[in-house]
């Protein structure tokens, strides 16, 4: 098919509620994709964050190749032995506790409001979430996502959800009280605009939340499995969450969520009180056992922290040419390169020139490549922003 005629099969039978590039991407390898043109792009934001061991990493291909041999699907009235062992392996990089399997970020999240809810006193039913935010599109979590925008249409949202601004103790100590169940919040905004928390924010919700007998709840689905150089974004802080949620890079590409919370907090958890069909799937889970094997053996968090400090550090070079940057921030492979105006074009005219990146939040570039990605391409894509901001001006 050529490109034109895929295109007219969406414009037929396609719901148009993505805003598409007018390519179509036929094959991924590494930190590269190909159009149907026969275009080759240098991919800084594989797959929106899902693609965080780059495309088509051989172990996950190898490991599903495998699955697919033995059981796609088997439902959750059984035992099956992929979702045992990725649950043991997220279990011992985090904080021990025990794990739910979804397919997506915003269904983790939907499980942890709902987990918060069962598993603190009666009485208590506040969400407290920070502007900037963005924790899923179903009614729930959009209602917890604290950005108007994705509000828009959709009134009247979920009650007893409260909005503070980010990185703010005292907003958050006026906003707690004995009817709040849980604080859910990113460690690191990725779609608010890669908002690093401070530790001492995340130490003011820990011990709110203790002093009230109420629930931290980590929305990690874009930080986690790796991209800062740690498993969780949450251990670059000196505290410990009741629940984590992931999603994303958890399946190297392949479609799968999870919700980890402490032994005590996920025993609340019994049957008939929530359920997934796909969840724990045979062939998402061996994907997820293959991912993290993967970054082990690759030494892929190591190489997020060099890969990380050496892109922000070309970023900033740029900064000192191009007053258009006003500077970047973020953790290991999770950067942003706050702009004094917006970002919408420079990221058009970089794909132009065979780069992927992403604006976010309107003036913030993302940066997010896989963690397999070398002190090369990051050249590569610098230099190809370079150009792109030197013709602008
Ligand atoms: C922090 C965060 N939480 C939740 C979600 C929702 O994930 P999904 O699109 O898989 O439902 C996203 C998606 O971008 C996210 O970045």
């Amino acid at each position: 098919m050529t490109t034109q005629e895929t295109i007219e099969l969406f414009d037929k039978y396609v719901i148009a509620n993505y805003g598409r590039l007018a390519r179509v991407i036929v094959k991924g390898e590494g930190c590269y994709l190909w159009d149907a043109d026969g275009n080759k792009i240098l991919d800084m934001f594989p797959g929106w964050a899902v693609s965080g061991i780059g495309h088509c990493h051989p172990k996950v291909v190898e490991a599903l190749r495998r699955q697919a041999g033995e059981l796609l699907h088997i439902d959750n009235t059984f035992y099956s032995e992929p979702q045992g062992k990725l649950a043991k392996l997220l279990s011992e990089r985090a904080f021990g506790g025990k794990n739910f399997f979804c397919n997506s970020g915003a269904e983790a999240n939907e499980a942890a409001l709902k987990l918060a809810r069962l598993a603190t006193d009666e009485g208590k039913y506040k969400f407290i979430t920070a502007e900037g935010s963005f924790h899923g599109r179903t009614f729930a979590t959009v209602t917890a996502t604290a950005q108007p925008k994705y509000h828009e249409g959709f009134l009247p949202l979920l009650p007893g959800f409260v909005y503070v601004p980010f990185n703010d103790i005292e907003a958050l100590e006026n906003a707690f009280g004995d009817e709040v169940c849980a604080v859910m919040v990113e460690p690191i905004q990725g779609e608010g605009g890669i908002n690093v928390a401070s530790n001492e924010y995340l130490e003011a919700i820990r011990r709110l939340c203790d002093e009230n007998g109420a629930l931290m709840i980590l929305d990690e689905v874009q930080t986690g499995i790796g991209r800062t150089g740690k498993w969780f974004a949450y251990q670059h802080f000196d505290v410990e969450p009741d629940i984590i949620t992931m999603a994303k890079a958890l399946g190297g590409g392949v479609a799968i969520g999870a919700m980890m919370a402490t032994d005590e907090v996920a025993e609340k958890l019994v049957p008939g009180k929530h359920a997934s069909t796909f969840g724990g799937n045979c062939l998402a889970c061996a994907a997820g056992v293959a991912t993290i094997e993967a970054i082990e053996e690759g030494g892929l968090l190591e190489n997020a922290v060099r890969m990380g400090e050496y892109t922000q550090e070309k970023l900033r070079e740029l900064k000192d040419k191009h007053p258009i940057i006003d500077h970047v921030r973020g953790i290991g492979l999770m950067i942003g390169v706050q702009l004094t105006r917006q970002g919408a074009e420079i990221v058009d005219k970089c794909l132009e020139r065979g780069l992927r990146i992403n604006c976010t939040a309107g003036t913030v570039l993302r940066f997010m490549p896989a963690m397999i990605v070398t002190a090369e391409q990051i050249d590569e894509a610098v230099d190809i922003l370079d150009g792109v901001l030197s013709d602008s001006v």
